[in-house]
């Protein structure tokens, strides 16, 4: 049922390429999304730097490579509204009147922001723009009055804390401005693990396959991963749960009844890792074949993509320029 009057809005830091755990978790709904309701899309520059600000160089060159990536999955500029964070002021705006309406101890409880501040060990001295970036997350989604939010599970602690400011927000300055967000997560294969075996699939943790892996590299990275380590002899029984060339077929491969004679076999002694592992190579670079065709295609023509980032933006700034008249009008602050 097609429904453009609720808004979906979501959005990837420019820090890297995007890989397979992005496409399984959050950008394969997107392609679903856009069918059905207004979808913004945000190429989210400027919480990039809350990590990266002595970088400036990393996070402009991954912003046409989250725009390629996009593109190259079938997120279509007619459909989906591109646009860049730091391009829309109404963001930061909104953001300072935000602020007012969560505390410092809330932001630090925040289980997302505090993996984050020990992953990287900023202890104490976090900064400010990092330990409020769920606020200005939340204004970027309030900005355009987003409705529905498809992201990775990691990201729940998130809408929690930006329904209570949405809320608050509502309440004290007496109007219903903002829909409360509702997060859409994929149950079953909510998470893909990395290819060392490990929770989750990141960049950081340098065990993904990107959407702009070549033929050889996704075979490099295949051959490497992780299965049974039990699993010595092609004859010896081996282990199907938590064995990630399983994991990876189970979401990948079509043919879902020879995936389950596999395992069968496998379970039962005399099916080798490296027969499984080929298997996926070509399962995954048949998935990834088109994709690699409409980057190129992209790819040729740089200006082109900027110029779908620029309408989307634009468009996004009409949107977000509404918001605020509203917002000003509601917290007293129209004054000529
Ligand atoms: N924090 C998200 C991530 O790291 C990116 C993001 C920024 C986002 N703003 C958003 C996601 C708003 C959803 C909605 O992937």
């Amino acid at each position: 049922m097609i429904n453009k009057t609720d808004i979906v809005l979501t959005g990837d830091r420019p820090t890297g390429p995007l890989h397979l755990g992005h496409f399984v978790g959050s950008l394969q709904e997107r392609i679903n999304l856009q069918e059905i309701y207004t979808q913004y899309v945000m190429i989210a520059d400027v919480q990039a730097l809350t990590d990266n600000f002595d970088n400036p160089k990393k996070v402009h060159e991954n912003v046409m490579q989250v725009a390629l990536d996009y593109l190259s999955i079938g997120i279509d500029p007619k459909k989906t509204t591109i646009f860049l964070q730091s391009c829309i002021p109404e963001i930061a705006e909104l953001t300072v009147f935000f602020l007012n309406l969560v505390s410092i101890n809330r932001l630090k409880r925040n289980p997302t922001v505090k993996t984050e501040i020990s992953q990287k060990n900023y202890g104490e001295h976090v900064t400010a723009g990092f330990l409020m970036y769920p606020v200005s997350q939340t204004a970027d989604i309030a900005v355009v009055k987003g409705k529905f939010v498809p992201v990775g599970h990691d990201q729940l602690p998130m809408i929690e804390q930006a329904n209570e400011i949405l809320h608050d927000f509502n309440r004290i300055y007496q109007q219903e401005i903002f829909p409360k967000i509702e997060a859409i997560t994929k149950e079953n294969t909510g998470r893909l693990p990395g290819i060392d075996g490990k929770n989750k699939m990141s960049k950081s943790l340098g065990n993904a396959i990107f959407l702009s892996d070549s033929e050889d590299q996704v075979a490099k990275k295949v051959m490497k991963m992780y299965t049974d380590p039990n699993h010595i002899h092609v004859v010896d029984p081996g282990n199907v749960e938590g064995n990630v060339v399983f994991i990876y077929l189970d979401i990948f491969d079509q043919n879902k009844d020879e995936v389950e004679n596999l395992k069968l076999h496998y379970q039962k002694g005399g099916l080798g890792d490296v027969v499984i592992k080929k298997r996926l190579i070509d399962v995954l670079n048949n998935f990834l074949e088109p994709i690699r065709k409409k980057r190129a295609e992209f790819a040729k023509d740089p200006e082109k993509v900027m110029e779908i980032l620029k309408v989307g933006t634009e468009k996004t700034r009409q949107a977000a320029g509404e918001t605020m008249q509203e917002v000003r009008s509601a917290m007293k602050l129209q004054y000529f």
